[in-house]
């Protein structure tokens, strides 16, 4: 099958497109470079361009005829995407209502969307699977949860077949030390602890010791990234199988505290870390943790990384590069 990664060279896009290569998959990347790096494809295609560029994706669409597009390219700051929501609209909407008719224009018919916890917002039960309200807190789960909506229309209208997959915490990197975040300044928890230990920053900052939960620390359901990847791969395999569109909630099942992930990072790493409590940061959920029974029962996933310390092990590899 031929594929089409776009965001190809960030975090999440460059560990997938490593792992459809060597599963067998014909890869092309599309990435504007933006937030992703050149040298973050190994062993794909890298095309140099924009989701929102329709004569950049008309050309490409006519120069290869993909099977596939695994649609990764967006923006993804929580934080960022409250204080300035046209950028997330227009890139992670607009841009990708372009790439989508692109795709109907092409008759290309199957989509794996990278979609998020956060089109949940506050949870009113726990663990949350894909039946529960969605009611983002932020622009970023919002432009996220619009396009899940759009893609049930695009599937009724013109037969764009499409799986939804909400990440929870996506983190850890490639065990073998090759690919991982460059995103800098890191914005995610696990990669910024490890750079207050390695000493590339200086402390860790706590935003909110008072949410109602076991030690007043928000609460997230953190997954390897190669147990995301694995996930896509099935998922893609459901599509070109004839299965229909649908969502899926990708987590452990397992949640930690902001101060309990530092405390594993501390015995991982045995090292010490400067801990800085602060005030909350908008748009945070007090705890987030996914019901993944759905995945593992129509797709067969099972994660292989779900222990906290071996996610963070693997990202403290990537982090001592530095
Ligand atoms: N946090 C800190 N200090 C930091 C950074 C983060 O205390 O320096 C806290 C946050 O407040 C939050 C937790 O650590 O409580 C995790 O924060 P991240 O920024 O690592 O991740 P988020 O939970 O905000 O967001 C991530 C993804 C989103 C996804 C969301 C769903 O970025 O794409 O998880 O859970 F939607």
């Amino acid at each position: 099958m031929k594929i089409l990664v776009t965001g190809g060279a960030g975090y999440i896009g460059s560990h997938m497109t490593d792992m459809l290569v060597q599963k067998g998959y014909d890869v092309v990347v599309l990435d504007n470079l933006s937030t992703g790096f050149r040298e973050a494809v190994l062993n794909a295609e890298l095309v140099e361009g924009d989701i929102g560029d329709q004569s950049c994706l008309d050309g490409l669409f006519s120069k290869y005829k993909f099977d596939a597009v695994l649609h990764f390219a967006a923006f993804i700051e929580v934080e960022e995407s409250v204080a300035n929501p046209a950028k997330y609209y227009h890139n992670n909407l607009v841009n990708t209502i372009t790439l989508l008719d692109a795709m109907v224009a092409h008759n290309i018919k199957q989509l794996i969307f990278s979609s998020t916890a956060a089109v949940f917002g506050e949870p009113e039960y726990t663990p949350i699977d894909e039946v529960h309200p969605k009611q983002p807190l932020n622009s970023y789960g919002r432009s996220k949860y619009l396009v899940e909506q759009l893609l049930s229309d695009y599937d009724k209208a013109y037969g764009l077949k499409s799986i939804c997959l909400r990440y929870f915490n996506a983190a850890g990197c490639d065990p073998e030390g090759r690919l991982g975040p460059r995103h800098e300044p890191a914005t995610h928890l696990i990669p910024l602890v490890l750079q207050a230990i390695s000493g590339r920053k200086e402390a860790i900052k706590i935003f909110g010791n008072d949410y109602a939960t076991r030690d007043g620390t928000c609460i997230r359901d953190y997954i390897h990234i190669l147990d995301l990847c694995s996930a896509h791969l099935l998922a893609l395999e459901k599509l070109a199988s004839g299965g229909e569109t649908t969502v899926y909630n990708l987590g452990n099942g397992n949640g930690f505290s902001v101060l309990e992930v530092i405390e594993t990072a501390k015995q991982v790493t045995a090292k010490p870390i400067k801990v800085i409590e602060c005030g909350r940061r908008a748009g945070d959920s007090a705890e987030l943790i996914a019901d993944s029974s759905k995945a593992k029962q129509a797709l067969g996933w099972q994660p292989k990384f779900a222990d906290l310390a071996q996610i963070i092990a693997h990202a403290w590899h990537w982090e001592q590069k530095f």
